[in-house]
């Protein structure tokens, strides 16, 4: 797409068109989300199309990706703090509806607190669209490189490089958490629709690798071409070295 707009709204009227098909089955819509700076249009999108043409966000039960650990939900980088902001507080999502990985979790309850998640997803039907970003690394959720195709939601270590890349938000690398939570990359194939999303010049190597590199553990989203209903949505600069 010509721009990180279009590309946004493109997403936006998808979301929009399966939430709506489930509501005339009279069925939850069950969708995987993402935060950092790429969905952020796609959320206001959303909440446009809620505000302006009706949309409810009744049957959705929201699914997020990821959460730093540790992690209060009310800090400045919480991504509950962020969902509530961008999408939550402005829709009328049903907040026992909204699930996302409990950054406040003691060590011994992670696992546990893993588990679960991934059988609430599954209790549901599992995801109906997953909405990703990507790191300049390849990951896919908190899913590092190594990260195996068939990885559990679990704890990971972050990557220096995805550290890095929020260390300004953090105000320093010293601030940024080591470690995450994320839903294992088994989960995310098994979403019946993917859309990943990559925006800007920045992200035209990794997209690069991921379309048209091979199947490997060290691209996480290469792993995406085995899916059989995926799509990237690009903008033109996140397209540009696409041969
Ligand atoms: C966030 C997530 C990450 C981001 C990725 C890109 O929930 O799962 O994989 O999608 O780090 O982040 P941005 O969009 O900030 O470039």
């Amino acid at each position: 797409y010509p721009n990180s707009g279009i590309a946004s709204k493109v997403v936006a009227i998808e979301i929009a068109q399966i939430i709506r098909s489930k509501q005339m089955l009279n069925k939850p819509c069950i969708l995987g989300l993402s935060t950092g700076s790429t969905p952020k249009g796609v959320y206001k999108e959303l909440v446009r199309i809620h505000k302006e043409e009706g949309l409810s966000f009744k049957n959705v039960i929201a699914f997020n990706l990821d959460e730093y650990y540790p992690m209060q939900p009310d800090s400045l980088h919480s991504y509950v703090r962020f969902m509530k902001e961008q999408l939550f507080n402005h829709v009328d999502i049903l907040p026992d509806n909204c699930y996302i990985p409990d950054g406040t979790l003691s060590k011994e309850r992670i696992a546990s607190f893993c588990r679960d998640y991934e059988s609430r997803i599954e209790m549901h039907g599992g995801i109906d669209f997953q909405l990703l970003g990507i790191g300049g690394n390849g990951h896919i959720g908190f899913n590092e490189p190594g990260s195996t195709s068939n990885s559990k939601t679990r704890l990971v270590a972050l990557d220096h490089s995805t550290r890095a890349a929020a260390s300004q938000e953090f105000n320093g690398l010293h601030n940024v958490p080591r470690t995450a939570i994320t839903l294992g990359i088994s989960a995310i194939l098994h979403a019946k629709r993917v859309v990943l999303m990559a925006l800007g010049e920045h992200k035209s190597r990794i997209v690069k690798a991921s379309i048209e590199g091979l199947v490997t553990e060290y691209v996480p989203a290469s792993y995406l071409q085995n899916h059989p209903h995926a799509t990237f949505i690009l903008d033109e600069a996140s397209a540009a070295e696409l041969t």
